[in-house]
């Protein structure tokens, strides 16, 4: 497949959809001419966005571990047969807030769902897509749910059940991003995601560049340089 496929994981508020928005300006801006898509899970058709409905509002403990982990499962089935797959076969670069390393945290290390149960199953539906590179953003629990709380404060947002499972949950959702960042670090960067946006957009617009090969900086660099 062609393409490039990028992911971006870490726990709640720990700057993903920022992070997602101020790469699409980025890449846009240093590749003029490739089309570039933002996307998100669980969601991303209009299928996979009402079960992220299912999943992402109510009690925290509505659903049984497994059929949270199907219910994700699913919904990515959706996304990558409908969205992420025919773009990359377009060759656009996709940009996906969350992908199948959140299942592997939240269903698998945290709600202790066996990982090679869900990797049989992201075989069997998702035919075992995997990103380019995902950028992990580090924070701590307490910062990262703090900028959650602020941002469903603000904006009447719904969509917080997992901030709901307390903070022993996040602990093993964090750890368990950062065991995977080692198993995987052939993909993975983590970036230190304390700072401010611009801090955080700095390293991740640094590996993005090391990855690319860029060296010129943004908005500089020519169509032609891919
Ligand atoms: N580096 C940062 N410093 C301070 N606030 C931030 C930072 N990055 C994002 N925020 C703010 O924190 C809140 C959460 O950020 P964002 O929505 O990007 O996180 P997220 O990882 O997508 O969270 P979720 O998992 O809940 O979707 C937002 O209000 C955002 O404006
Ligand atoms: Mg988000």
């Amino acid at each position: 497949m062609t393409g490039l496929f990028i992911s971006l994981e870490g726990g709640e508020g720990s700057g993903k959809s920022t992070q997602a928005k101020r790469l699409v300006d980025y890449l846009g801006s240093a590749f003029p001419a490739r089309e570039i898509i933002r996307t998100r899970e669980p969601g991303g058709t209009k299928q996979a966005e009402a079960i992220r409905d299912m999943l992402v509002t109510g009690s925290a403990d509505k659903f049984l571990p497994e059929t949270e982990a199907l219910l994700m499962v699913a919904a990515r089935a959706e996304h990558i047969a409908k969205v992420i797959q025919p773009a990359l076969l377009r060759d656009a670069i996709v940009i996906c807030d969350r992908f199948v390393d959140s299942t592997y945290v939240y269903q698998g290390l945290a709600h202790q769902i066996d990982i090679a149960s869900l990797e049989a199953l992201h075989e069997f539906a998702c035919a075992g897509l995997t990103p380019d590179i995902t950028f992990l953003l580090d924070v701590s629990v307490e910062q990262g749910l703090e900028r959650a709380k602020i941002r469903s404060d603000s904006s009447a947002d719904s969509e917080s059940r997992f901030e709901e499972k307390g903070s022993a949950f996040h602990a093993k959702v964090r750890e368990g991003f950062l065991s995977l960042a080692t198993r995987f670090s052939d993909r993975f960067v983590v970036v230190d995601a304390s700072g401010t946006p611009d801090e955080t957009d700095k390293h991740v617009r640094n590996a993005i560049k090391d990855y690319l090969q860029i060296t010129a900086p943004a908005g500089s660099v020519p169509a032609h340089a891919e």
